[in-house]
């Protein structure tokens, strides 16, 4: 077992507050593809279940008694590989107890309620109220990431960073989409990645004004816009890291829409101290880039005031970041006990809490001509006086700039685990 683990196990049982109840954490079942292929998508327990077993055992169960102790109170149950499984798949048993006991182990702990964690478990008659609590508490215990955690990011940026720098080399008008997301993941796994963390993001052109765009076979043509968002995954732990860059020489339109994006991303970035609220980080953000767009002519009026109007949400239509590690969005969501705003220009929010020491926060903001919102009427009714449409309108080929990197909060200086990915244009 790694040797962070009972240190985990214990700091998590001490998190939950269970008092007298069972907790449960199930690993999750392998999901079959449709086609009866007797294949599986790739099987990932639930976050829950591998950051206290590191395990990838299907229909795995760790259970802990709090009444025993919380470093002697964890059990863990695994089902025993079958034959098939050691033929076709190449399985071998993971350590623990078969998971046949886990019924003898209920049994004798019978009328204790159960909090049911990670993913659903059959048969199992748990408390939703203890369930719900051991969550919200769970989810917040791992937002700090202990030194092992930390280690793995920062391998993950490593093989990050070597796959930007492969990229930048391939750039150059009649590449597609496609072609650059081969270099750039083939570099990741040649630098330890054993997947990439989330499906790579490539838009060339006006395809990089789509939050998500999946790579196609779209070549790049010169004076274009490129944003490239990806992070290579060592042990289900990843970095996530957007740059956008212009193929050939870049326009003075693109120089300046790139660097009001890249100094709001270097003022958030230097920022993310212990206790800063995230939300406040976000829409002061929002209001500097706000600020940059109005230098810019495309928008008009005062920064602050546009923001409370919520008008940056027509060019920055998404949150600032997100807590990222052991998954995407890694713990992400809200302090324990506080409610989501109501304010519809933080609805898009992934965070909503103070920033605290053990933190890996993504910070990404972007600036967007998206036709889906600067072509719909109601928002040009509303935002007729805040935006110069017709010159919004010439930019709508343009795609967008995002630009995102990964950081530590610490007691002191935030640390930039992926600064060593070149962010300026030239
Ligand atoms: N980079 C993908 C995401 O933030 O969801
Ligand atoms: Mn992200």
């Amino acid at each position: 077992m790694n040797p962070a683990l009972p240190a985990r196990r214990a700091r998590t049982a001490a998190a939950l507050h269970l008092d007298n109840a069972l907790l449960l954490i199930g690993a999750g079942e392998p999901v079959p593809l449709p086609e009866r292929s007797d294949q599986h998508y790739p099987f990932r327990a639930h976050a829950e279940y591998y950051y206290l077993t590191e395990l990838e055992c299907p229909g795995g169960v760790l259970a802990f008694d709090p009444l025993q102790g919380d470093r002697d109170g964890w059990i863990s149950f695994v089902p025993e590989v079958t034959e098939g499984e050691r033929v076709w798949e190449g399985r071998t048993q993971p350590p623990g107890e078969p998971i046949a006991a886990l019924e003898a182990w209920l049994g004798a702990r019978r009328d204790r309620p159960i909090a049911a964690l990670g993913a659903p478990l059959r048969g199992v008659r748990s408390s939703p109220e203890h369930t719900l609590r051991a969550r919200v508490l769970f989810q917040h215990a791992r937002r700090s990431k202990d030194e092992a955690e930390l280690a793995l990011i920062r391998r993950t940026a490593v093989a990050t960073a070597a796959g930007f720098a492969r990229l930048k080399a391939e750039l150059r008008p009649g590449i597609t989409e496609r072609a650059l997301q081969v270099e750039l993941e083939a570099e990741f796994f040649r630098h330890d990645a054993t997947r990439p963390g989330y499906e790579t993001i490539i838009g060339t052109g006006p395809n990089s004004a789509v939050l998500h765009f999946p790579p196609s076979q779209r070549a790049a043509r010169d004076g274009e816009f490129v944003l490239v968002d990806a992070g290579a995954e060592i042990n289900r732990y990843m970095t996530d890291v957007t740059r956008t860059y212009v193929v050939g020489r870049p326009t003075p339109f693109q120089r300046d829409l790139h660097q009001v994006v890249l100094a709001a991303e270097q003022r958030a970035l230097s920022r993310c101290i212990a206790g800063t609220e995230w939300r406040e980080l976000h829409l002061a953000t929002a209001v500097e880039m706000v600020g940059g767009l109005v230098a810019l002519g495309l928008m008009r009026g005062q920064p602050e005031s546009l923001v409370e109007q919520e008008a940056h949400t027509l060019f920055f239509p998404h949150g600032l970041g997100h807590l990222v590690g052991l998954g995407v969005r890694d713990g992400s969501g809200m302090e324990p006990g506080r409610a989501k705003s109501t304010r519809p220009g933080l609805s898009t929010l992934r965070l909503d809490l103070p920033l605290r020491p053990g933190y890996v926060v993504t910070v990404e903001p972007g600036l967007y001509f998206i036709p889906a919102l600067l072509n719909d009427p109601a928002r040009r009714a509303r935002y007729r006086d805040c935006v110069d449409w017709a010159r919004a309108e010439q930019c709508l080929h343009l795609g967008g700039v995002r630009i995102e990197d990964n950081v530590l909060v610490t007691d002191g200086a935030p640390e930039n685990l992926t600064a060593a990915i070149p962010k300026t244009l030239e």
